[in-house]
């Protein structure tokens, strides 16, 4: 089976409990990740955000309150299931056309050429079937200084490295497989963080895929990382 059909079906099968197993996984630090991601973006004043791989929706709904009803956010994934909890969740917190969520795969986006202000991915690179070749693909809707922002996992300070990966490797997989009984997606995720790039190696990776600038912070002894990068 293609990675990427893998990875959506992966993500249909956990929708449900998505947004459980994030805040307990991350002790709810993932609200402060994604909120320093937003402040980020908001220095910016975009007036059109496109917030990729956005799951559940909770950067897009952070987006629409915090930037304003003036900015529009177009919301993508292409997993529907995931979707499906993103609009339910519009529909209650009462949002109107603003914000919308519609299928979009990262390797193939369904936006014109040089068209978006800013986009946002928040733990969603790390799933790329080819990471090049998305990073390339937001570059290309991006306008001209239009700006990325990526909050992904990354490699740790050295000294919190084994605390880290003993939790990633037995204690993840555990509370995940209690809060959403898919132990193995549990397992998927623990293995793309231990495999993912360091900060300076994604940067010369964002660098290599068209854009000009980039920089990027860590947070939380480094399990996060965020990077802006400007066409
Ligand atoms: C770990 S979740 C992150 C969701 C959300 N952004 C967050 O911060 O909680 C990863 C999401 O990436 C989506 N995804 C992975 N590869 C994708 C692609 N090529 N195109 C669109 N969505 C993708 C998955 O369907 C999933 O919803």
């Amino acid at each position: 089976m293609p990675k990427g059909i893998a990875v959506s079906k992966m993500f249909a099968g956990i929708s449900s409990r998505y947004d459980l197993a994030n805040h307990l996984l991350s002790g709810g630090i993932d609200y402060y990740w994604r909120s320093v991601l937003i402040n980020r973006v908001q220095e910016y004043s975009p007036q059109n955000v496109v917030d990729l791989a956005t799951g559940s929706g909770d950067v897009a709904f952070k987006l629409h309150q915090q930037l304003g009803s003036s900015c529009m956010i177009e919301a993508m994934d292409f997993c529907e299931p995931m979707l499906e909890v993103a609009r339910r969740k519009k529909v209650a917190k009462k949002i109107g056309s603003n914000l919308a969520f519609t299928y979009g795969d990262c390797m193939n986006l369904p936006l014109a050429d040089a068209s978006v202000d800013a986009v946002t991915v928040s733990f969603g690179v790390r799933n790329f079937e080819d990471r090049q070749r998305g990073l390339r693909e937001i570059n290309r809707i991006l306008i001209p200084e239009g700006k990325l922002f990526i909050l992904e996992f990354s490699q740790p300070d050295i000294w919190f490295r084994p605390i880290y990966y003993t939790y990633l490797k037995y204690i993840l997989p555990l509370v995940a497989s209690l809060a959403t009984g898919k132990k193995d997606a549990y397992d998927y995720l623990a293995g793309t963080i231990e495999s993912f790039p360091t900060r300076s190696e994604l940067s010369a990776q964002i660098l290599q895929s068209g854009f000009e600038h980039v920089e990027s912070s860590g947070h939380t002894f480094s399990i996060v990382a965020i990077h802006t990068a400007t066409k």
